[in-house]
């Protein structure tokens, strides 16, 4: 079965086609020939995801999912949350987004923060929602290189390192996407897809 996703963004597709396997095809948007700029305006991340999933089944017919995620913390009443992407503004990079919350983080002795993801799937016409959580902390200083986004200052409990000193499969199996991706999988084998 060929199932698209609806992202760009290399390490979330790579995360995705190292936890699905061999029985699904993934398709980026690229793939489909899709360079839309897609509305991502909601303010919670189940609207978010679901808007891009639709946005994608009503131009391309083609199955789909999405996700959404957002890193909330707790001293910061749940921010960046929604806003994750660009809490430093528009044109921010990772780095500026680390920045902002490291400086922001400064005087708070509490660092407890979790990842959410919630995966949109549309498959012939109906949607389906599954979502994962990772609980941990915000690091003083970014540790490690690998992965995207916040992984340099985001150490899962249980761990002493972050998730970008973990490799893919090592961040797979206990990451919020990771485990919304499984939930995924869960529910195609059961639709024998
Ligand atoms: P998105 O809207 O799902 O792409 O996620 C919003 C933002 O959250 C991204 O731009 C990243 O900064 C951050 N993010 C998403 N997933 C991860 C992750 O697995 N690790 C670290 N940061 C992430």
């Amino acid at each position: 079965m060929e199932l698209v996703f609806a992202s760009n963004n290399k390490h979330k597709l790579e995360e995705a086609k190292a936890l699905m396997g061999t029985g699904c095809t993934i398709l980026s948007l690229s793939d489909i020939g899709c360079h839309d700029e897609i509305p991502e305006d909601k303010p919670d991340l189940v609207g978010n995801a679901l808007q891009k999933a639709h946005y994608i089944y009503q131009k391309y017919h083609r199955d789909c999912f999405s996700d959404d995620t957002g890193m909330e913390i707790e001293a910061l009443n749940g921010r960046p949350g929604v806003y994750s992407a660009r809490y430093a503004g528009a044109q921010c990079s990772f780095e500026d987004n680390m920045n902002k919350v490291l400086e922001e983080m400064q005087p708070f002795t509490n660092r407890k923060a979790c990842f959410r993801t919630v995966i949109a799937l549309i498959m012939e016409g109906k949607e389906y929602l599954f979502e994962g959580r990772v609980d941990g902390i915000i690091l003083r200083e970014e540790q490690g290189k690998q992965g995207f986004g916040y992984d340099p200052i985001f150490q899962p409990s249980g761990y002493n390192i972050s998730f970008a000193e973990m490799d893919l499969n090592e961040k797979n199996a206990i990451s919020h996407r990771g485990r919304a991706l499984e939930k995924l999988c869960r529910f195609l084998k059961a639709q024998n897809v």
